[in-house]
């Protein structure tokens, strides 16, 4: 059985999709970077900030753990990480040393000697990565913290923006048809701690109207319900927090952008139902000839090219050795956009067109069904990931009828066979192009067509 070849125009679109791919299973995290600041003899017990996991099946606990070394700029190690500490179970970062000025300048030193403006700590969720340099999402997040070469600020000087928000923008990354689970905490804590008679509040906008919610008391954001990509990919929240010191009171809004991840649990299917395309093959005869084209459309976005072929197969049957000479099955994805519940996402169609593997002489003449097997071979079901497309072929021959007797002007050192450089067909409606000659490839006149040439009539 041939397997069918693969366009490869379509796919550039394909690339962009933030796709999981080959991610084992398991539990994640919703972000691949977090972001604190630390300051020059913060008290030991300051608490940083949260880290969240999300689980993949019901049944699993997260556990955290920190990699055992700081990082500097250019993902350099600078040190062993003697201050920061993780509860494992929980996910919170907290200074079990303070940071003073001796350590300070001593990981600047690490550091080259230049300003320490980043450092990062690896997160990773059990069980963990074997080699400590290998830190990828969705297993493992960085923390990243900006050192400020100064203390801590005085209460009162710290901005609306610096009480609410980290200087990063937030956003997360969810899988569908997962476990609902807790992936934020709003407060930032050392604030918290450091400035407790500042009233801090956060609500997220709209999320209660969407699967989200925001606990008024933890201030932990969580998902309702199971999301699901095809009916809506990304969710553009809006958190704000609301600021109250004394008598003053600002608000701050910030966006809190939700992408949903695709998993393949859509199988293929044929639009409007329409499984079978005739194909007929007549004048155009030539190898490269589209002689029919199916469409089948999944609503799941695809992955980057590589994987598509593995993926996404399609197999010419049946195993006749002519039909498997004449025909191949060339397979063009491209992505599309679907409606779902009042707004598009995206989905892909896949065109199979079934395509003249050799040109074909011109007395061939037959009738023949082929079919397709199509197979999303990830898809889990229900149902089965596969799908029958027929294709009913006639191949009529072309009889060339020359107006009365006809001479050609050969060349004297042309042998047994001449080429002809063209031959004006009477009454043709279509391009002509083949074999004029069955077997004799010799024969073949390149130019050989039904164009109104000047010589022609
Ligand atoms: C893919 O789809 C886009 C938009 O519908 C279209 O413009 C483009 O020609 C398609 N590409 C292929 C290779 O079919
Ligand atoms: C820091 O860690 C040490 C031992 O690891 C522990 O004895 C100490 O209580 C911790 N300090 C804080 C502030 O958590
Ligand atoms: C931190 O600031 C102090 C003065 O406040 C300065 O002497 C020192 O060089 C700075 N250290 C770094 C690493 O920038
Ligand atoms: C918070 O307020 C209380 C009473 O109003 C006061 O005693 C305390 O010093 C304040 N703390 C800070 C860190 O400002
Ligand atoms: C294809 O052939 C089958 C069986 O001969 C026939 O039932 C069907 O109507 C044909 N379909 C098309 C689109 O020609
Ligand atoms: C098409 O033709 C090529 C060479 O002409 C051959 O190798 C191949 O097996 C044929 N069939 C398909 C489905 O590609
Ligand atoms: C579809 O949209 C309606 C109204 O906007 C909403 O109530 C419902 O939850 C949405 N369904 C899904 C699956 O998102
Ligand atoms: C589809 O692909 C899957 C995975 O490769 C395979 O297990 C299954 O047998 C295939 N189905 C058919 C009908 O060929």
């Amino acid at each position: 059985m041939a397997k069918a070849t693969s366009g490869a125009a379509g796919l550039r679109l394909l690339l962009l999709l933030p796709l999981l791919g080959e991610a084992p299973l398991g539990l994640y995290f919703s972000r691949d970077a977090y972001w604190e600041k630390l300051y020059v003899d913060q008290p030991a017990g300051t608490p940083l900030l949260y880290v969240h996991a999300l689980r993949d099946a019901p049944e699993e606990v997260p556990s955290f753990r920190l990699g055992p070394h700081l990082y500097g700029a250019y993902r350099t190690r600078l040190h062993e990480n003697n201050w920061i500490r993780i509860q494992e179970d929980t996910g919170l970062l907290y200074l079990n040393q303070s940071l003073d000025r001796g350590s300070w300048e001593k990981l600047s030193i690490h550091n080259g000697g230049f300003p320490l403006l980043t450092v990062y700590l690896q997160v990773f969720l059990l069980p963990m990565s074997l080699r400590e340099g290998e830190c990828q999402w969705p297993g493992c997040a960085r923390v990243y913290f900006s050192f400020i070469n100064a203390s801590f600020p005085a209460c009162s000087s710290l901005k609306a923006r610096e009480l609410c928000f980290p200087e990063t923008g937030l956003s997360f990354r969810i899988r569908e048809n997962r476990p609902p689970g807790t992936f934020h905490q709003f407060r930032l804590l050392p604030v918290q701690f450091l400035c407790p008679n500042i009233s801090v509040t956060y609500r997220l906008l709209e999320g209660e109207a969407l699967p989200f919610r925001c606990a008024p008391d933890s201030l932990e954001v969580s998902t309702r319900r199971a999301l699901d990509r095809e009916q809506r990919e990304k969710y553009e929240l809006v958190a704000r927090c609301t600021v109250r010191a004394g008598a003053r009171e600002e608000a701050v809004m910030v966006p809190f952008p939700v992408t949903v991840y695709d998993e393949d649990d859509s199988p293929p299917t044929c639009p409007g139902g329409v499984d079978t395309a005739s194909a007929e093959v007549e004048f155009k005869r030539k190898e490269g000839t589209v002689v029919a084209t199916l469409r089948v459309f999944d609503a799941d976005v695809v992955p980057a090219s590589g994987e598509l072929v593995r993926r996404y197969t399609s197999t010419l049957l049946p195993g006749d050795a002519w039909a498997q000479q004449t025909f191949r099955v060339e397979h063009w994805p491209n992505e599309t956009l679907a409606q779902a519940n009042g707004s598009f996402v995206r989905a892909t169609v896949h065109d199979y067109r079934l395509v003249l593997n050799r040109s074909l002489p011109i007395s061939e003449s037959r009738a023949l069904q082929l079919a397709v097997l199509v197979n999303d071979s990830d898809f889990q079901g229900p149902g089965p990931g596969v799908l029958l497309l027929h294709f009913n072929v006639s191949v009529l021959p072309v009889s060339l009828r020359l107006p009365g007797a006809y001479a050609f002007s050969v060349s004297r050192r042309a042998r047994r066979f001449a080429q002809i450089g063209r031959v004006c067909v009477e009454n043709c409606l279509a391009d002509l192009a083949g074999d004029a000659v069955p077997g004799r490839d010799e024969a073949r006149p390149p130019g050989l067509g039904c164009q109104k040439h000047p010589g022609c009539r």
